[in-house]
């Protein structure tokens, strides 16, 4: 045999069979492109309760490759299972899930069940079907009001909301998981403030009304979409009075997640890890602003307005377990992230389109 036809040989065997959950979404989608490019198989399931199909067709343009595609809620037992049957998985990655502060005050009902409900069904199937690894979306939000920073991993948990109590109560679930059925690894993957978006400006963030987050809302000030940015407080403990973040490109993010893959595959006895993705570096609302003006050469108006309740002063990462554990680190700095959010806006000035509906 020539030495590249069992170098093409090795590489089949090492193809996975990756299910994302969510996988239309912001961070799901851009974590779909990195997997096919290295050429991974992936299967989405999504309910596109908060993405468009058309992300699919996206995907395909970036990577040349379609991933299969599943419309279904998580917590559809029977939905999922038919999909458990149809593909031997090797992986689960679970993006799927309710994740806007506000709205979790408003409507505990549904997001304790979407995002408790989802986890427990994936567990009884991957029991069920022999799947033995997931890596789970969880959010620094589980920290709350740190009482250190850099915050690291074993800072007490300390949800101010019921989103972040959904992600704290589902790490411990997946802790008591991995206790009970050993053949299961974990790594819960504690999330600080993704922006950017892929350089092909193809894919992106595209919150639905009004956004929520910062860098959403800068570039809908940019398009034109909105007239001016509201500052939420400017009297916080901080450089120059506002919030400070760790901004993370949302690209790093994803590859953070091929790492952590990669990390369950070499060690399956892992068993439950808990692991921060940032940059480590934090930076104020005001700092965003000034360089997202200066790479793109766009006035952003500010008003500086109350503070918004439940904001905290400072956030950002220790990221040395993400270091030392996956080998990985955080590549992009925040000119590019906000080089990169702006080419997603301006490509695409009502997101994936506009007035359509979801499904199309
Ligand atoms: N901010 C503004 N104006 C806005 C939006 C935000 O001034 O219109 C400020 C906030 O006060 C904060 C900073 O910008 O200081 C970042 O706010 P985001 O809403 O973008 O992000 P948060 O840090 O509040 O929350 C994010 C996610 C949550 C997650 C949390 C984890 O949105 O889902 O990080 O720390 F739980």
């Amino acid at each position: 045999m020539n030495n590249s036809k069992s170098t093409l040989q090795r590489k089949r065997v090492n193809i996975l069979k990756i299910l994302v959950t969510g996988g239309a979404g912001f961070i799901g989608s851009h974590t779909v492109v990195e997997l096919l490019d290295r050429g991974d198989q992936v299967v989405i399931v999504d309910d596109l309760s908060n993405s468009h199909l058309k992300v699919v067709d996206r995907i395909e343009k970036i990577t040349g490759k379609r991933p299969d595609f599943f419309l279904a809620n998580i917590c559809d037992f029977s939905a999922m299972e038919k999909v458990f049957k149809q593909y031997d998985f090797d992986f689960v990655i679970h993006f799927a899930g309710s994740k806007a502060v506000g709205e979790s005050v408003e409507k505990p009902l549904l997001y304790y069940r979407n995002n408790l409900e989802s986890t427990w069904v994936l567990i009884e199937l991957m029991a069920k079907y022999n799947v033995k690894s997931i890596i789970f979306s969880s959010s620094a939000t589980v920290y709350g009001q740190p009482d250190a920073v850099p915050i690291i991993e074993t800072s007490p948990y300390s949800p101010t909301n019921p989103y972040g109590e959904t992600k704290m109560i589902n790490e411990l679930f997946l802790k008591d998981v991995t206790a009970a059925y050993p053949d299961i690894s974990v790594i819960c993957l504690r999330y600080f403030n993704p922006i950017g978006a892929h350089e092909s400006g193809i894919i992106g963030e595209d919150p639905q009304g009004i956004p929520n987050n910062l860098m959403p809302f800068i570039t809908q000030v940019a398009i034109g979409i909105r007239e001016e940015l509201f500052v939420f407080g400017n009297n916080f403990d901080t450089h120059d009075g506002t919030g400070v973040r760790d901004y993370i490109h949302v690209v790093d993010l994803a590859k953070g997640h091929l790492a952590a893959v990669d990390y369950l595959k070499a060690n399956p006895d892992a068993s439950f890890l808990i692991i921060n993705l940032g940059t480590g570096r934090g930076y104020s609302v005001l700092d965003l602003v000034k360089t997202f003006s200066e790479v793109t050469g766009i006035e952003i108006p500010y008003r500086i307005t109350e503070r918004r309740a439940g904001d905290i002063a400072t956030c950002y990462a220790d990221v040395s377990l993400a270091k030392d554990l996956l080998g990985w680190e955080a590549k992009f700095d925040l000119k590019r992230m906000c080089k990169d959010s702006w080419r997603w806006q301006s490509q695409n000035p009502k997101g994936y389109c506009g007035n359509c509906s979801q499904k199309e």
